[in-house]
């Protein structure tokens, strides 16, 4: 089976420690480098829970670049505390990494890897788009050089999460999101019409919990603490499994059913459609009929549930690495 080389991209964040692990998990997936954007905590927070999940996960030769701490235009709001926790991970404590972050920042791994991987990179964008906002400045044919880029975020027939309209990611920096949408390449774009479907239940959160292996148990943790932000949307706690959902399908594990290539840009206006991910939907009632000139695919349904995939790929893969590899992983000094 091929797996595909990945960067990530990401603002970890418990749903981002969730994608992480599942590309970490899949067969389908060779992480090769992690950039950090602020989003969920700060870039610098964020590098430090990934460096640390990735030690966990007996993962610590994977490179992660601290990224982009401020978006285009104004400065890092402060993060989502009350969905995250204080430090981005549920107030969960992992092991702290000795791993020291690369010595590139974000947009300059991700520009490299594109190299090395000409055509064939999938970069999966999981926090706000500032790192690839920057990489595209850095290397303008950036479309060229890459396979494919998944976004999670936006909303197009559904509501925002920050505004009525906007979507944390697009919102948090919206001038990077209106860059990235309007580059020459084809996005997927895997929106809150989607994500906020594909609900994970408390019986997921126990299978995970009641794990042997360090990783699911630390997750199901997590989990607990976004379950309880998503209680006062849901009524019932359990959480969107918003980022996760964007790696499955960057890696082709979950098939879309709905996914009409349409035209998208992001508004940056200061009223009160700042951060709408504006997507043309207007082919709903014809069946989305092809569209010229077209780029970006708007992830709306999914062909399976997403939630029993997830939960099935985490436990066999980690509780299949026994404690001894993980030893083995973890680089010595
Ligand atoms: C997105 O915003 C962040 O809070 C999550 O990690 C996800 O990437 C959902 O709107
Ligand atoms: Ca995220």
């Amino acid at each position: 089976m091929t797996a595909f080389p990945i960067y990530l991209d990401c603002d970890t964040g418990i749903d981002d420690a969730l994608a992480l692990a599942y590309l970490l998990a899949s067969p389908l997936a060779s992480v090769k480098g992690i950039g950090t954007v602020s989003g969920n905590v700060s870039a610098a927070a964020g590098a430090r829970n990934t460096l640390d999940l990735l030690q966990l996960a007996g993962s610590a030769d994977i490179p992660v670049a601290c990224g982009a701490h401020d978006p285009l235009a104004g400065s890092f709001g402060g993060g989502a505390p009350w969905v995250h926790g204080s430090n981005g991970v549920g107030e969960v404590v992992l092991p702290p990494s000795d791993a020291s972050l690369a010595a590139e920042t974000a947009a300059e791994m991700l520009v490299r890897l594109a190299r090395l991987y000409q055509g064939e990179l999938r970069v999966v964008a999981i926090g706000p788009l500032t790192n690839l906002a920057e990489a595209l400045r850095l290397e303008p044919s950036l479309p060229s050089l890459v396979g494919t880029v998944t976004v999670m975020g936006g909303a197009a027939l559904a509501p925002g999460n920050i505004t009525p309209v906007a979507e944390a990611n697009i919102w948090n920096d919206p001038e990077a999101a209106a860059l990235v949408l309007a580059s020459g390449w084809d996005a997927t774009l895997v929106p809150l019409d989607v994500t906020m479907a594909s609900v994970l239940e408390e019986p997921h959160r126990q299978a995970l919990l009641s794990s042997s292996a360090p990783v699911p148990q630390a997750l199901g943790e997590m989990l607990g603490y976004y379950f309880r932000f998503y209680e006062g949307i849901y009524g019932r706690p359990c959480s969107a499994m918003h980022d996760p959902l964007a790696a499955a399908l960057a890696v082709g594990a979950v098939k879309p059913a709905v996914a009409p290539v349409v035209r998208a840009a992001v508004d940056t206006s200061s009223g009160p459609g700042r951060g709408q991910t504006v997507c043309d939907m207007r082919g709903l009632y014809a069946g989305y009929p092809e569209v010229k000139g077209a780029r970006c695919r708007v992830v709306l349904s999914l062909e399976e549930e997403f939630a029993p995939h997830l939960v099935e790929t985490l436990l066999s893969h980690f509780e299949r690495t026994t404690a001894a590899e993980l030893v083995e992983a973890v680089p010595a000094g």
